[in-house]
């Protein structure tokens, strides 16, 4: 099974994408994971990314594009997978294309999970992580529920940041939406609703139990 998630900032990709993974062991393909790693390891690819990252901007296409074109090699995404903050511009959606049809691997579908972007906005701003175990928790957690380790705030992840990425998602992803509708790819989830809901309706949506 080949996926796109599809949605705004917070709309909860990452957390329905960890339920995949968990449940049917695909791999999970997170550009933003995969940056703010390279952040953190402070490579050529982290120092280029942070700036773009810390103020909510996209990357340029060029280097996502690259990260992602390789990250389809391994092996372990020739039996699928889940594809989570890429594409995000119309070039990184037709780039995709290219790839998958080179490899012979089409998208099964482009799940878009759909948020309002007040609710987002609230659910963003309280959003804590751990620097040791990345588990991802509220403000009312004063240290990590699961290892102890110390919370903090990610940067992108203040207002104003988080009003910016909503911007930029409605200029540069948001066309996708009828990108992947011509496709005939799109599935359109209401994502402002409990977890294990959201999840039972993406289930649904791929056919999958
Ligand atoms: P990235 O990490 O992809 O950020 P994002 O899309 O902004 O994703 P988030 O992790 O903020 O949101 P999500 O939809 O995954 O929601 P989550 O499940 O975490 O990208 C970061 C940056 O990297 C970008 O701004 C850009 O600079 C760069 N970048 C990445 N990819 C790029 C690309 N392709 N091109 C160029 N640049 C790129 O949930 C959010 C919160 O809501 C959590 O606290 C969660 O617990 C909570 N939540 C989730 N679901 C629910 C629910 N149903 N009810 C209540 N709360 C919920």
């Amino acid at each position: 099974m080949n996926i796109v998630l599809l949605g705004a900032p917070g709309a909860g990709k990452g957390t329905q994408a960890a339920k995949l993974v968990e449940k049917y062991q695909l791999p999970h393909i997170s550009t933003g994971d995969m940056l703010r790693a390279a952040v953190k390891a402070g490579t050529p690819l982290g120092v280029k990314a942070k700036s773009f990252m810390d103020a909510g901007e996209l990357v340029p296409d060029d280097v996502i594009i690259g990260l992602v074109t390789e990250r389809l090699q391994d092996a372990d995404a020739a039996q699928g997978f889940i594809l989570d903050g890429f594409p995000r511009t119309s070039i990184q959606a037709v780039a995709l294309d290219s790839e998958l049809s080179r490899l012979g691997r089409p998208l099964d579908a482009a799940l878009l999970i759909d948020v309002d972007f007040e609710v987002i906005v609230a659910r963003l701003t309280s959003r804590r992580m751990c620097e040791v175990c990345g588990y991802i928790g509220t403000a009312a957690d004063a240290v990590c529920p699961k290892c102890g380790g110390a919370m903090y705030q990610r940067e992108d992840d203040k207002e104003s940041v988080v009003r910016n990425r909503l911007n930029v998602y409605e200029t540069s992803t948001a066309p996708l939406i009828d990108y992947y509708r011509g496709c005939d790819l799109l599935v359109t989830i209401d994502g402002d609703r409990d977890v294990a809901l959201v999840f039972a309706d993406v289930q649904k949506s791929l056919n999958l139990s």
